[in-house]
């Protein structure tokens, strides 16, 4: 595709045209992919109502674009390169060919399966091939995808199902991790105790662990395929129909399901991974991330795919068999650009250094960071160690509701920063906010970041709930997406984000709102109310710290301790547990009855002597109760 920036530059050139004439800047790009019918209107936007519309009349359907195409010049080159937990399973390589036959193939048994246009299908796997060609075959046929993590617990997974009202499943007997066989379809079936709309589910069998099959509910994947031929005709998609939903977590209980559009995602999508990872016709990319997160959508299966590139798809852990597994991976199949996350970084960073230096990583050309902020020790070990200071870092921010990477270098050809995203990519316009709501003019700044602008990515609803989009990003800033993160800018104009600014805190790059969790404690029966903060964490970034009131007479001890977490692990998932629970008699509050998490937040943090003025809570004395008992 002939998008790709080459120089500091043209990267400059770019940014000025993509800014002044936004429109012309976006068709020229769009018109490197198959389109069925060409749009009659490139944008059209009003960030009050909200409503976001990108290629407004134009149709496709995007896995002519990630498969078809490329059929011709590239049918035998790996598309997906899949390596298992076990490193003595044997890999899978699917050509650009095979992937595309295998996607009809499953297209057609969603189809059999009474999937049509529109439905919407729960996707509940682990990082196999399969859970790339179920989203992809959903594409297909215009079933729109809601992909679960498959760390997520059955009342999390049934939420998620009701919510999209999804009639059909698909997962897998159980899955790998690490030296751990979980077993997902027991999962599943307790999901689907509470979720009526489900017709079908069906299983891929990945362990051969003795399940149950539930008649006139359940399939196998196999049984089914043996029904179909592998051809399905792609169809046609509005470029504003929806392609799937993914959940994030919000500041209040219910996940938000965002939605994400044909077309607008996929130019996006393709255009920023060309430009970031500075991919090269025979390069092999690898993506560390899971496809139940907006990375592993955007960055291991649709831009990638976009490009004609050949993505790696790990079902593993970092540490398994042990903890040189990543750069085994690296040497093993001579990946060039590799993206992971911080806190993956800091837990190798932690293993003896014979793990990293026994492998050949010289094949590395670009490393990327994503899901919070890297420290700079973090980045240092990254560069120094694994990219030999020979490897560019492109430490890219962005968020599920914005579908791609916004604030990124593009590696290699824009200068790089340790601990900054530095510069908007292309087409992103952000601004600084300052405390009265007001855009900060000056360069060198620091406030809240929102964008003034749309792009082709961003999501154009929260799924059955319009409001809720509007009040969450619109409304903070008239005319602009807030972002919920804060950020200073430095001179050069780059930006460091600094971190979320609301109810959310990114726990080992996974966000999670602390409402939910909140909730999920105050049900148990011996709690009265909670609340949550987030505290540094060595290798997590953040973790979780629980201020917890009971009744009355009840002792707060290590059993309660196991039982709370054990409600979180069941309700939500392991990664929400909690690290450190207090017991206390009440929390600090505002005299309008709000919980001061400033105050929580310091204690936590071991910071309680820069709490600043206590003196207008209404309860002042339960700040030294709380500093004395904290844990550490
Ligand atoms: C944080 C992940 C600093 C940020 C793609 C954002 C980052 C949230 C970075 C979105 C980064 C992501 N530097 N912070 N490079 N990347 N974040 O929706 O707080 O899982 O708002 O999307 O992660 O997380 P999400």
């Amino acid at each position: 595709m002939s998008f790709q920036i080459k120089s500091f530059q043209e990267y400059k050139d770019n940014y000025k045209k993509s800014i002044e004439n936004p429109e012309s800047f976006w068709e020229e790009i769009a018109n490197n992919f198959v389109w069925k019918k060409k749009w009659n209107n490139v944008l059209s936007w009003d960030f009050s109502k909200p409503e976001i519309k990108w290629f407004e009349g134009a149709t496709l359907n995007i896995t002519e674009n990630c498969l078809d195409r490329h059929l011709e010049t590239r049918g035998d080159k790996t598309a997906i390169l899949w390596e298992p937990n076990d490193p003595k399973e044997g890999v899978i390589k699917l050509t650009y060919k095979e992937l595309h036959s295998k996607v009809c193939a499953f297209a057609n048994v969603l189809k059999n399966n009474g999937v049509k246009k529109g439905d919407r299908v729960c996707i509940y796997l682990p990082m196999i091939p399969e859970l790339a060609i179920a989203t992809l075959a959903c594409a297909r046929i215009g079933a729109i995808h809601s992909i679960v993590f498959a760390g997520f617990s059955a009342t999390a997974l049934a939420s998620r199902i009701n919510d999209a009202q999804c009639n059909v499943v698909i997962t897998s007997d159980g899955s790998y991790r690490g030296n751990k066989t979980i077993d997902l379809k027991g999962i599943v079936d307790d999901a689907l105790e509470s979720t009526p709309s489900i017709q079908t589910s069906i299983v891929y069998k990945r362990t051969g662990a003795a399940i149950e099959m539930k008649a006139n509910r359940d399939v196998w994947w196999h049984e089914e395929l043996e029904k179909v031929n592998d051809q399905c005709e792609a169809e046609e998609m509005n470029a504003e129909d929806m392609l799937f939903i993914l959940y994030t977590s919000g500041s209040t209980g219910k996940p938000k399901g965002m939605v994400h559009t044909c077309g607008g995602y996929m130019v996006y999508t393709a255009y920023s991974f060309k430009n970031v990872f500075q991919y090269e016709e025979n390069d092999v990319y690898w993506c560390t991330a899971d496809i139940g997160w907006i990375t592993g959508h955007s960055y291991i299966l649709y831009g990638p795919l976009a490009n004609g590139a050949t993505t790696i798809m790990f079902e593993g852990v970092p540490t398994y068999p042990d903890g040189g597994r990543f750069w085994e991976v690296v040497e093993k199949h001579k990946v060039n650009q590799f993206y992971t996350a911080p806190t993956a970084i800091r837990a190798l960073e932690k293993q003896p250094i014979e793990l990293v230096n026994k492998y050949n990583l010289s094949s590395l050309k670009v490393l990327g960071s994503v899901g919070e902020p890297i420290n700079a020790e973090a980045w240092h070990w990254y560069d120094d160690n694994i990219g030999k200071n020979n490897a560019p870092i492109a430490d890219t921010w962005w968020q599920t509701e914005t579908g791609g990477i916004m604030i990124s270098s593009l590696a290699g050809v824009t200068p790089q920063k340790p601990t900054f995203a530095t510069l908007p990519l292309p087409g992103i316009q952000p601004v600084l906010m300052d405390a009265e709501g007001k855009e900060i003019e000056t360069t060198e700044a620091e406030g809240r970041l929102a964008i003034k602008f749309p792009w082709p990515s961003i999501a154009r609803s929260v799924y059955g709930d319009h409001q809720r989009y509007k009040d969450t990003y619109f409304s903070a800033y008239e005319n602009k997406y807030f972002t919920g993160d804060g950020a200073l800018r430095n001179k050069e104009g780059q930006y460091r984000i600094t971190g979320r600014v609301d109810d959310v805190i990114i726990v080992s790059g996974h966000n999670l709102g602390t409402a939910p969790i909140e909730d999920v404690i105050n049900e148990h029966d011996k709690v009265v109310e909670s609340a949550i903060v987030g505290f540094p964490h060595d290798i997590k970034g953040n973790a979780l710290y629980a201020y917890v009131i009971l009744h009355d007479g009840v002792e707060g001890n290590d059993t309660l301790r196991l039982e709370i977490n054990s409600q979180i692990a069941d309700s939500i998932g392991p990664i929400a547990k909690l690290d450190k629970i207090q017991f206390v008699s009440g929390l600090p509050k505002t005299r309008s009855g709000k919980i001061m998490r400033r105050i929580l937040r310091k204690v936590a943090a071991g910071e309680h002597k820069s709490l600043g003025d206590i003196s207008t809570l209404l309860n002042p004395e339960v700040v030294d109760e709380i500093i004395n008992g904290v844990l550490v």
